[in-house]
């Protein structure tokens, strides 16, 4: 089992879902986690839970919209732990609109934002640290989506995941002179709250896309994010460990 004793992590969107489970089994392997999200209270709930079972947790208010919130946040993180080692950019919102729907000023530049925007400037403002630990780890959670095109999806969170993929490409390259490595976890559809805005029919048609024949469940993501964060994957970098029951061969 991977040791993660003495490092610290940030998590966005850890105020449930994907988010919340990596951030508790990042704890169970010894990091210190910082759990981000826009949903200050559930953060808090979750932070505390962390800390009940043993691990050390605290919660923070981030909009991963807005750079000056996500500095804020990067900072307090910071001067609370001395430092950040692993950021895993989970925050995201699903669009719903069809290509024929789409507005540019509503869900489009939206879900750009969250998705793709917010994962580049939570890396951006956590550079600093990440360049200064000895084993720096950006990890991404894109999507299927971002690889086939998607089933139903909107084309903005198709767009947005897509973007992450390249720019986890990208930055596994610019960063690799800092010994950072930077990876995406591509999951298929996952038994999370998200899915709240699918109708069971969508769900159903889904899972006939799935060779495994069923949905992912959020710990088989978070197994994934623990295996990118710890000193055993120092040589991955630029990698989209697709996470999907075999919806997808890439
Ligand atoms: N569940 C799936 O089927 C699935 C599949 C592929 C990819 N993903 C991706 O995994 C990630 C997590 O998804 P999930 O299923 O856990 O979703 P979720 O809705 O359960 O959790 C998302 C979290 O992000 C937070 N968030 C939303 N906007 C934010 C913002 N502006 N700033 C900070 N936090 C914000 C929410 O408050 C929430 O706590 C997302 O990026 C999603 O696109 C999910």
């Amino acid at each position: 089992m991977f040791s993660l004793k003495g490092k610290t992590a940030l998590i966005t969107g850890a105020a449930q879902g994907i988010g919340k489970t990596s951030a508790e089994k990042l704890a169970e392997l010894g990091a210190q986690v910082a759990i981000a999200d826009l949903n200050v209270e559930k953060a808090a709930a979750t932070a505390e839970e962390i800390c009940r079972n043993g691990g050390k947790a605290i919660a923070v208010a981030m909009n991963v919209g807005d750079n000056d919130s996500i500095e804020a946040a990067v900072k307090q993180v910071a001067e609370t732990f001395g430092g950040i080692d692993i950021v895993v950019n989970s925050a995201g919102i699903l669009g719903t609109s069809s290509i024929e729907e789409m507005q540019r000023n509503g869900e489009w530049n939206r879900v750009l934002d969250i998705d793709l925007s917010g994962t580049f400037f939570v890396c951006q403002k956590v550079l600093p640290y990440l360049k200064k630990s000895s084993a720096g780890r950006i990890i991404n959670i894109s999507s299927l989506s971002g690889r086939n095109g998607g089933f139903e999806g909107s084309m903005a969170y198709v767009a947005a995941k897509g973007g992450v993929v390249a720019i986890t490409r990208g930055m596994a390259r610019h960063l690799a002179p800092y010994k950072i490595t930077v990876n995406a976890v591509c999951p298929g559809t996952t038994e999370t709250e998200i899915l709240k805005g699918y109708t069971p029919e969508r769900i159903e048609n889904q899972v006939k896309n799935i060779l495994l024949g069923r949905l992912g469940k959020p710990e088989e993501i978070a197994g994934a994010v623990c295996y990118l964060a710890s000193d055993e994957a120092a040589f991955v970098t630029g990698l989209m460990l697709d996470i999907n029951g075999g919806g997808y061969f890439g």
